[in-house]
């Protein structure tokens, strides 16, 4: 019988749509899956969806939805994105599923039969938006009394709650943490949350009685299981727990929870200590990687700074966005997505350095093999010295994939890829061509054997580059016949097969209006202060919220044609509601008012060539629409953060103002 291997995401809010930040787990969850069953392991691999609490309950409400209903659609569009992904996991968990629910309610009386856990009244101040608690400590210390992740200000909650006694087990937590270095990877986050628990650790609210979407407390039906205990029970309520324990003793405990960092403590404290009050076994390991950020901040679809991966596969291929989600950050860490990466990372690894030896090896098969593999003849020291280096690579991708380090096992790949396109320009075949010497076979053979090699180690992580190449070579076999070990042999490819050179793999992306980096910085510098002073300046610039980003912007000509961005492009820019508290003449500018508006975290002022419009008395109060992310800009020598959207026609200028009252700071989108 193959052993067992049980991989978990997080799962998802159910509350919208899923952003290439949530794709990056799963697709790292993913390529580890793939790699396991490549290895001979038996998988399980999980994901879902997180369905309850406050915030779905408000969102399905804004939208006239049940919030079932709500969820329900938000869950087919992300079994979309997974199958846009090609996303291979065994189990989709709902944490409104029958079964989960019956785990949860089940769960939460056995802690009562054992007076872990108990009801007392509760104060505290709380995020929708993160469905968290804070202490008074942690509140304070954030700006404004605003949640830093969501933009929102805290609420304060008061309430009958039942609290699980964590504290009682601390010890022996910190015990297995110490005994069991892998428990919490990567080490860094260990340290983390080995301080986090000597802190000392409070008890924890685990129902909620202001909101009744949930899992109701099965003694006491006016309250909702609090989302964290109902959320974390899907590990084991999807695999049967405890109603099929055969099932569950298949594949607990499960061998790695791969989690985002800021979910670590739920993942690292809350869930092992909940285990143990069950008398379950802990996890192997929770591995919780870093953030993908977008412009230096965590993408989160509240700060309004998202990338959309359907969008992404749809411009530059499946197998081009999973490679570079894989290969660009070293898993663990935290890494900025930018467009200009990802472009760079595909011309240069996936275009010049795998497709073109792709096309080199098997354009010169045609030219000198009459598209046949060649039987190999004699060999040099530099050519054993390649075949070791293809040889090696399986190991070599093993070694980092047992560790989790995906993108250094690419990088291992496309070491070899790299070391393949040397040794053709250190051989030279065409010279060998030339002179007719029968090492000319040696050489087309053993690249040929590295492209199957690459081929097959690439199977974790991209899902149709493997195939393409290994139909390519004419191998008589379909590529999922042959085993993971068949990359660390050699000699398999037949020689006379005979090969397919098809259309390049990855062809470049040119780019037509992308300016060198620095010149491009300064110039879309010099851009956005021209324009901040053109508003104060030039009447017909008044209104204009000028999308200009020259990041993203399309290509001049295709404006010119289209006169259309992407939602990539517009997502760019990042309007919020501003307050305004202050407004007065800007000494020596007629046409200038210097604003000083509220964001609910922060204060900043603004000017805006409004003065000819509005008094600057009639604008206090007035909530505005504001381009958020603008640079700030030196306007008759004040500056500006951040600029007004108005409309104007022939003679009337309107600022934007908002049809109800909502909080300062809110993302207009
Ligand atoms: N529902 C909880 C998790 C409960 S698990 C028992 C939740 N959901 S979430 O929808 O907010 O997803 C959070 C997870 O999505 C993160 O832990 C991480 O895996 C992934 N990511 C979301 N944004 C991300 C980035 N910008 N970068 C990397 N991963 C990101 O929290």
């Amino acid at each position: 019988m193959s052993e067992t291997y049980y991989i978990t995401t997080p799962i998802y809010y159910a509350s919208g749509d899923l952003h290439i930040g949530h794709s990056y787990t799963t697709l790292a969850a993913d390529a580890i899956a793939r790699y396991k069953r490549l290895r001979g392991y038996e998988v399980f691999f999980l994901t879902g969806t997180d369905e309850h609490g406050l915030k779905i309950q408000r969102k399905a409400e804004s939208v006239g939805l049940s919030p079932k209903e709500f969820v329900d659609g938000i869950v087919a569009k992300i079994k979309d994105l997974w199958r846009v992904l090609d996303i291979t996991y065994d189990g989709f968990i709902r944490t409104t599923d029958d079964e989960h629910k019956r785990t949860v309610q089940w769960i939460f009386n056995k802690l009562y039969e054992n007076q872990d856990i108990y009801k007392k009244n509760y104060e505290s101040w709380y995020c929708v938006g993160c469905e968290s608690f804070y202490t008074e400590t942690q509140a304070r210390s954030f700006p404004g009394m605003v949640c830093p992740d969501h933009g929102k200000p805290l609420e304060r909650v008061q309430e009958e709650s039942y609290f699980f006694r964590l504290s009682k087990y601390a010890d022996r937590l910190l015990k297995h943490i110490e005994e069991n270095p892998d428990f919490i990877q990567p080490v860094s986050r260990r340290n983390e949350v080995v301080q986090f628990i000597k802190m000392g650790l409070e008890d924890l609210c685990i129902s909620r009685t202001s909101f009744s979407w949930g899992i109701p407390v099965p003694f006491d039906p006016g309250s909702v299981v609090y989302v964290w205990i109902d959320a974390l029970t899907n590990y084991i309520s999807a695999i049967g727990y405890p109603f099929d324990m055969e099932r569950f003793g298949k594949w607990w405990p499960a061998d790695v929870h791969l989690i985002g960092k800021e979910i670590l403590r739920f993942h690292a404290v809350i869930w092992p200590i909940l285990l143990m009050a069950l008398d379950l076994p802990l996890p192997k390991q929770v591995f919780a990687h870093g953030w993908l950020n977008l412009g230096g901040k965590k993408m989160s679809k509240t700060m309004g700074n998202v990338v959309d991966p359907v969008e992404l596969v749809r411009r530059y291929s499946l197998d081009a966005i999973r490679y570079f989600v894989l290969r660009e950050v070293p898993f663990g860490a935290d890494g900025d997505y930018t467009e200009e990466a990802l472009v760079a990372r595909i011309n240069s690894d996936l275009a010049n350095d795998l497709g073109n030896l792709v096309y080199r090896t098997l354009t010169m098969v045609r030219k000198f093999s009459k598209t046949r593999v060649p039987a190999p003849g004699r060999e040099e020291p530099v050519d054993r010295e390649f075949k070791e280096r293809c040889l090696g690579l399986k190991k070599a991708v093993e070694e980092e994939m047992d560790h989790l380090r995906i993108s250094s096992a690419l990088e291992r790949i496309m070491d070899v890829v790299g070391r393949a396109n040397k040794y053709i320009d250190e051989v030279s075949p065409w010279d060998l061509a030339k002179t007719g010497d029968p090492r000319l076979g040696t050489t087309l053979y053993y690249l040929c054997e590295c492209l199957r090699i690459a081929a097959s180690v690439l199977r974790p992580f991209m899902v149709n580059t493997p195939s393409a190449i290994w139909n390519s070579l004419g191998m008589p076999e379909p590529i999922e016949n042959y085993s993971w070990d068949s990359a660390g042999e050699w000699g398999l490819l037949e020689p006379g097969q005979i090969t397919k050179r098809g259309k390049p793999l990855f062809p470049r992306i040119e780019i037509e209006d992308r300016e060198p980096a620095g010149e491009k910085e300064q110039a879309a510098e010099e851009k956005a202060s021209k324009e901040v002073l053109q508003v104060a300046e030039d009447k017909t610039q008044e209104t204009g919220a000028k999308v200009t980003d020259s990041k993203t912007a399309p290509a001049a000509e295709d404006r010119e044609e289209t006169g259309l961005i992407t939602i990539d492009q517009f997502r760019q820019v990042q309007l919020r509601i501003a307050e305004v508290l202050a407004a007065e003449k800007v000494k020596g500018a007629d046409k200038l008012l210097k604003l000083t508006v509220n964001l609910g975290d922060e204060e900043r002022q603004i000017v805006a060539g409004i003065a000819q419009h509005y008094d600057p008395q009639d604008l206090v109060g007035k909530q505005i629409v504001i381009a958020y992310n603008l640079k700030p800009a030196v306007i008759r020598g004040v500056e500006s953060k951040g600029m007004l959207l108005a409309a104007k026609d022939d003679e009337t200028l309107s600022i934007l103002t908002v049809d109800r009252k909502v909080k300062n700071g809110s993302p207009v989108s």
